[in-house]
């Protein structure tokens, strides 16, 4: 923590990334990309998926990434996923039954409006509602996700073999109804609110501060390729974890009170996060420190 206090006075947040005004998706996704590219002018454009690894300066974590990722340790987890979709629920029909072109190649359109119900959809929504229509009875569907870990890291497995479905596929969310630019901006707006004690906005590390480290193994993700990886599995962590579980702990990082997984607002904030990185391919599940 005090790290992050020293860091910040010394870059001085006077020169902070502003959230732009009055603006249209497409302008703010260049404005975003932009920021980017001009800050890391020696990353390419589609390694912004790796996550921190890519960031000049962060070689060392580079080198240790590849190792890892010769036996990568999500095989196990991702191995149940595996299972888990292609075991038949009660019904007899599999998760591949519930989506379009059997689940594959189609993540990078997640997570995405539903005109029917007015509201985002992420993948580990469509999944519990696939399981309940087939009458299954995963402890995922009733439990406190954000409470219970024996619960949600099932579901990331699953939610993580969904997304391996459609690997190297490149983000592209639509933006086209109303209702999905009004998500976008909440998203957008919660993006860009500081909060908690040390009152930083997600902007401030991940855009601010992106590329430099927090000391202790901390190194900082530039946003732009943020949900690529996600469902991912941490070195501290040790499992396969859900994008909303990342949201929890960035949020109590900086000592603000976490959402609930799967709260309305995360899903406007992972809408306006993968909007942000349209274009890059899709590497789910993958290692991150
Ligand atoms: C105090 C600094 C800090 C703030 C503020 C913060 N994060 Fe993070 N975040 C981290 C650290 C540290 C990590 C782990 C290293 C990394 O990948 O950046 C991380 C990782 C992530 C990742 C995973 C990146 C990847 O490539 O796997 C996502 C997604 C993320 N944060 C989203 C957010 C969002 C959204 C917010 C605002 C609600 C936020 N963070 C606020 C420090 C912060």
């Amino acid at each position: 923590m005090k790290r992050i206090l020293i860091l910040v006075a010394a870059i001085g947040l006077t020169g902070a990334a502003t959230a732009p005004a009055l603006a249209d998706p497409a302008s703010d996704l260049k404005q975003f990309q932009d920021f980017f590219k001009k800050k890391f002018q020696t990353v390419k454009f589609d390694d912004f998926a790796n996550g921190l690894y890519v960031l000049p300066g962060n070689e060392d974590y580079l080198e240790q990434w590849k190792a890892y990722n010769e036996f990568p340790p999500y095989e196990l987890g991702l191995a149940n996923g595996k299972k888990m979709w292609e075991t038949p629920l009660k019904s007899g029909k599999t998760f591949a039954s519930c989506f379009k072109n059997g689940g594959k190649n189609i993540a990078q359109h997640y997570p995405y409006w539903d005109q029917t119900t007015q509201k985002v959809r992420t993948a580990e929504m469509d999944l519990m509602d696939c399981a309940k229509r087939n009458e299954a009875d995963f402890k995922f569907l009733t439990a406190d996700l954000g409470k219970e870990q024996g619960a949600r890291v099932p579901l990331a497995e699953l939610t993580a073999y969904f997304y391996s479905l459609s690997k190297g596929q490149r983000i592209s969310i639509d933006l086209s109804q109303p209702g999905a630019v009004k998500a976008y901006e909440e998203g957008k707006k919660f993006w860009w609110s500081r909060r908690g004690q040390l009152n930083f906005a997600c902007a401030n590390c991940h855009m601010d501060l992106a590329g430099k480290n927090l000391g202790g193994n901390q190194p900082l993700s530039a946003a732009l390729g943020h949900t690529t990886a996600w469902p991912a599995q941490r070195l501290e962590w040790g499992r396969i974890e859900t994008i909303h579980f990342r949201y929890m702990t960035c949020n109590s990082q900086v000592r603000a009170k976490s959402l609930k997984h799967g709260s309305e607002a995360y899903n406007h904030l992972q809408l306006y996060e993968t909007y942000m990185s349209s274009g890059l391919p899709l590497s789910a599940p993958a290692m991150r420190n």
